[in-house]
C-alpha cells in the first residue's frame, strides 16, 4: 500500500513508536499515580517526560501545563467549552475543521456568540478580516494553523500579534502541523495549543493534548479521580490534574514519548523541507494535466503536505475507490469534516480527493500516485 492519508493519521510510525507502546504493555504497565511501587513510578515517569517533551518541541516553560488528551477533538473542545462563558463572543474562521466549528455552534445554545471569518478560494485568512470580526465581548479567538482541506498554512504570527493587542487569548489548532511546522507558542502568543499525538507527532491514536501558555482559567468538563487530594470530594484545580481525570491511555502517551523523540532528534525543519520536496514534485506533475483541478495555494510557501485534487467529471470517491483497489494507494475522498472550507473552495457538492503527505513518504510514491491520476483521468476521458 502506498499510504498518502496522513492528515488522518500519520502510517507508518517510527519502529520505536511500536517498541515504545509494546514496552508499557508489557514491562511496566501499571497504574501511573495511583500506586507507589516500581511499576507504577516507572510509568508516571515515562508520562511526565512526555510532558516535558511536548514543552520542548513547543516552547512552553511549565511542563505541568501539558494537559493528556484524546485527540486534537477533546483538546478544542475541552478549550472552547471551558473558557467561554454566557454572553461572550468567539471569532474563528470558515477554514475550520468541525472539532472547532461543532462546539461552537453547540455553545450558541449557552449565549455565546461567534463570528465565522470568510476566507479566499483558495483557503487563505486575511487578518484583517479577524481583527475586523473583534469585538467588546470576544474572549476567544480559534483558529487552524493548517487546513486539514487545502493545506493553507495561516498567518499565524498576525493572527497572535492581534491577539496581543486586543488582550484576547489565542485558542490555535495544530491537528496538520504540530511535527512538521515549528511553533513557538510563546514568540507566536499562543495561549492555548490543540494538538493530536497521532498526527505529525507521530504517536498512536488516542493521544493529544492541550498545551496552556495562559492565567485563563479553563473549567473543567469531568470530574473524577486523580490520585491527587484523594480524602477531598473536591476535584482539584491545579494542573494537570484539573484537566485529567480518569486513568491516562499511558501504552498511547508511551508511544507518544518515542514520537517526539523522534522529531526532537529529526527536528520539523528537516521533515517540513522533505515534505515540501515531495509537494513540489506532485504539484508541478499534476500542473501538467487539464484534467486534473488543483486546489489550494498557488505558492508552496503558504502550503504545507496536504493536496486536494478532483478529476474532472468524476466523482471523489470514485477516483479514490480506484487509487484504492486498482493502485494500492491510499487517500481521503469526500468533505473531510471541514464543510465551510469546502465551500471556500467550491467543492461543498463534489467534496475532492485528498493525498496527505508524511515524514516516510518517497519519490516513488508521489510517482506512482501522479501515474495512478492520469491513467483514471485518461480512462475517465476514454468512458465518457
Ligand atoms: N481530521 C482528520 C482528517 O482531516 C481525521 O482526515
Amino acid at each position: 500500500m502506498i499510504y498518502l492519508d496522513n492528515a488522518a493519521t500519520t502510517f507508518p510510525k517510527p519502529p520505536s513508536v511500536y517498541e515504545s507502546v509494546m514496552k508499557a504493555m508489557k514491562v511496566y504497565g501499571a497504574n501511573p499515580g495511583r500506586g507507589s511501587h516500581a511499576m507504577a513510578i516507572e510509568g508516571a515517569r515515562i508520562i511526565y517526560e512526555t510532558r516535558e517533551l511536548l514543552a520542548e518541541l513547543f516552547n512552553l516553560d511549565d511542563p505541568l501545563k501539558v494537559i493528556f488528551t484524546f485527540n486534537a477533538t477533546d483538546s478544542l473542545n475541552m478549550a472552547i467549552k471551558g473558557i467561554l462563558k454566557p454572553g461572550g463572543h468567539v471569532v474563528t474562521t470558515q477554514m475550520e475543521h468541525n472539532s472547532v466549528l461543532r462546539p461552537i455552534k453547540e455553545m450558541e445554545k449557552n449565549g455565546i456568540e461567534n463570528t465565522i471569518v470568510k476566507c479566499g478560494p483558495d483557503g487563505s485568512l486575511n487578518p484583517y478580516d479577524l481583527e475586523k470580526a473583534i469585538n467588546k465581548s470576544t474572549k476567544l479567538i480559534v483558529t487552524t494553523h493548517v487546513s486539514n482541506l487545502t493545506g493553507t498554512i495561516f498567518p499565524v504570527e498576525e493572527i497572535g500579534e492581534i491577539c496581543r493587542a486586543y488582550k484576547i487569548p489565542y485558542l490555535l489548532d495544530a491537528s496538520q502541523s504540530a511535527g512538521v511546522l515549528t511553533i513557538d507558542m510563546k514568540k507566536l502568543n499562543i495561549s492555548f495549543l490543540a494538538v493530536p499525538g497521532h498526527k505529525g507527532l507521530l504517536g498512536p491514536q488516542g493521544t493529544g493534548a492541550l498545551l496552556i501558555n495562559s492565567d485563563i482559567e479553563i473549567k473543567q468538563l469531568k470530574e473524577g479521580g486523580t490520585g491527587s487530594q484523594s480524602s477531598s470530594m473536591e476535584h482539584p484545580d491545579f494542573y494537570p490534574d484539573k484537566l485529567e481525570a480518569g486513568t491516562h491511555n499511558l501504552p498511547g502517551i508511551a508511544g507518544l514519548n518515542a514520537g517526539l523523540k523522534y522529531i526532537l532528534k529529526r527536528g520539523t525543519e528537516s521533515i517540513y523541507s522533505h515534505e515540501k520536496k515531495l509537494l513540489d514534485i506532485f504539484i508541478t506533475e499534476l500542473k501538467k494535466n487539464p484534467k486534473i483541478i488543483i486546489y489550494g495555494p498557488e505558492s508552496l510557501e503558504y502550503r504545507s503536505g496536504v493536496v486536494p485534487v478532483n478529476i474532472e467529471g468524476m466523482d471523489s470517491s470514485e477516483v479514490a475507490n480506484i487509487l484504492d483497489r486498482e493502485y494500492g494507494i491510499a487517500v481521503r475522498p469526500g468533505l473531510h469534516c471541514a464543510p465551510l472550507a469546502h465551500k471556500a473552495i467550491g467543492t461543498e457538492k463534489i467534496g475532492a480527493v485528498r493525498f496527505s503527505l508524511g515524514p516516510f513518504n518517497k519519490r516513488k510514491d508521489i510517482r506512482a500516485a501522479v501515474k495512478a491520476l492520469n491513467e483514471i483521468a485518461a480512462a475517465g476521458e476514454n468512458t465518457k
